[in-house]
């Protein structure tokens, strides 16, 4: 479901080419850091999301389990975020275990992920691989969240670098999702397509569709701390009130913007967080 974001195609089809060898070489070192300070091999579920950082992630934890053997008799479950991430998985000789097949109340210990965006209170954009609804059902019910991210994807407000948020929505809403997009400040709200061979929209592993949807400012929780607090006027957001209009419309499964993983919410949720992706 991968498709180059239109601006990524931009970069990479001018003559500044980025230095892939550079991306991929920070995404590896970011994903064993992240592995080598928060999964250990007595962890029983552990959450795998999407995209081709989580790849490196993957890598990680297979080392870390060959070098560290889980103690005898115990096995370490991985659960998946979609079709993609349960290949990675199983590719690398691991268990993967079905979110609804996870044992009653049981939570992951850790769930390891990548992320499009993310701002200086560990707010993120996700789904620019179309994965958005499983990777935070996924992340809600995990103890921790460890979103691996390199330094193109650090900024201090979201929407910076990637121009918009994703949103799972349903085939038969999604003109009627657009609409009310449009207003509530996001006039090129558009349908994701496929690009080359394939025709139509995207489809996830719901067969739902892909809206990605830019706005105008999505304020830094600093700006907040500093007294603002937006709610669309002037096409001005804070994370958790966009976030929250946007589930409200009828249509939408799951919005893209994964927020509150790092604060008090989380923490009464029994979360750990709170440090600067690496
Ligand atoms: C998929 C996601 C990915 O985690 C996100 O797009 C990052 O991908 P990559 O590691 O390839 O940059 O949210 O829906």
């Amino acid at each position: 479901h991968r498709l180059a974001h239109p601006r990524t195609l931009n970069t990479t089809m001018s003559s500044k080419a980025p230095d892939l060898d550079k991306i991929e070489s920070a995404k590896r070192k970011a994903a064993f850091k992240a592995v080598e300070e928060h999964f250990n091999s007595s962890m029983r579920f552990v959450g795998i999301g999407s995209g081709s950082t989580i790849v490196y992630g993957v890598e990680a934890i297979k080392a870390h389990l060959e070098k560290n053997p889980p103690p005898p008799n115990h096995m370490n479950w991985f659960v998946p975020t979609g079709w993609n991430s349960r290949k990675v998985i199983e590719q690398a000789g691991l268990l993967p275990i079905a979110f609804d097949s996870l044992p009653g109340d049981a939570l992951l210990e850790v769930c390891f992920d990548g992320a499009d965006e993310v701002d200086e209170d560990l707010n993120c954009i996700k789904g620019g691989g179309a994965c958005l609804f499983q990777e935070k059902l996924v992340a809600c019910r995990s103890k921790k969240f460890v979103c691996i991210a390199d330094y193109r994807k650090d900024q201090k407000r979201l929407l910076t670098n990637w121009p918009s948020i994703p949103i799972e929505v349903a085939p038969i809403a999604h003109a009627s999702v657009l609409r009310e997009l449009r207003l509530i400040g996001s006039p090129d709200a558009k349908l994701r397509e496929h690009s080359l061979a394939k025709t139509g929209p995207i489809q996830t592993d719901q067969s739902f569709y892909i809206i990605d949807a830019p706005f105008k400012t999505l304020l830094s929780p600093l700006d907040e701390k500093n007294g603002s607090r937006a709610d669309g006027k002037d096409g001005v957001w804070s994370v958790d009130t966009l976030a929250a209009r946007i589930k409200q419309i009828n249509g939408v499964l799951e919005v893209g913007l994964f927020h509150g993983l790092n604060g008090a919410q989380a923490q009464a949720a029994g979360m750990q967080g709170g440090q600067r992706p690496v």
